[in-house]
């Protein structure tokens, strides 16, 4: 299968040490894992000029050529991001905005191609707030809505709150064996 890693995070924090812990689960050999850090890749914001409206492309001529492929051939995408203030980081939300192209392709244009197998998804986020419940609503949300536009229609979320310190997420002693669980889930082929 192909799984596609996303990593919300710009530091070398909780969010990487979750989903190492997923990739982990992953065996290499029998699938082919990439994995992209919106924080490293050269993305510029969607300017809603529309051109995407009458053919499903974005003429902006950065990174996302590469993120596009991604998106669309994965069967399995892992997304492991911090909650900033009450969503996820902008670095990785220029991404999801840059999928306008694919939303017009999907619910106007009615042109995506329907995968022959299910795509799914686990959504890993971690706050720093104890009561932030709020963040993973709002970042869930914006993360659903990315989901269906790049037709993933189904996915399930790990939550963790009160974890600010790079590394605090490793104090909680039952997060490997839910990511074990989750991923056996994600990887079933139903
Ligand atoms: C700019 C910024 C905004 C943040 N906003 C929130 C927030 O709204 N809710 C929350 O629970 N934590 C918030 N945090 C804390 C981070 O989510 C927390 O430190 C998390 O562990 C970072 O994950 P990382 O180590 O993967 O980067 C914020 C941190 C930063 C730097």
């Amino acid at each position: 299968m192909k799984i596609l890693a996303i990593l919300g995070s710009p530091r070398k924090g909780n969010s990487e040490i979750l989903l190492n812990e997923a990739l982990k689960l992953c065996d290499k050999n029998l699938h082919e894992i990439n994995i992209l850090n919106p924080c490293q890749l050269n993305i510029s914001g969607c300017t809603a000029c529309d051109g995407c409206k009458e053919t499903g492309y974005c003429i902006i001529q950065d990174d996302m050529e590469r993120v596009y492929p991604l998106l669309k051939d994965s069967q399995r995408i892992i997304i492991a991001s911090p909650i900033f203030f009450f969503g996820i980081p902008a670095q990785f939300k220029l991404l999801i905005d840059r999928c306008q192209c694919l939303w017009y392709e999907k619910y106007v244009l009615k042109k995506t191609k329907s995968s022959s197998n299910k795509r799914k998804a686990l959504l890993m986020l971690v706050g720093g707030m104890k009561k932030g419940e709020i963040g993973i609503t709002c970042a869930e949300a914006t993360l659903k809505a990315f989901l269906r536009t790049i037709d993933v229609k189904e996915h399930k979320t790990l939550a963790y709150l009160g974890y600010d310190e790079p590394g605090a997420i490793l104090k909680n002693k039952s997060v490997i064996d839910e990511i074990r669980d989750a991923i056996k889930e994600l990887l079933q082929n139903d």
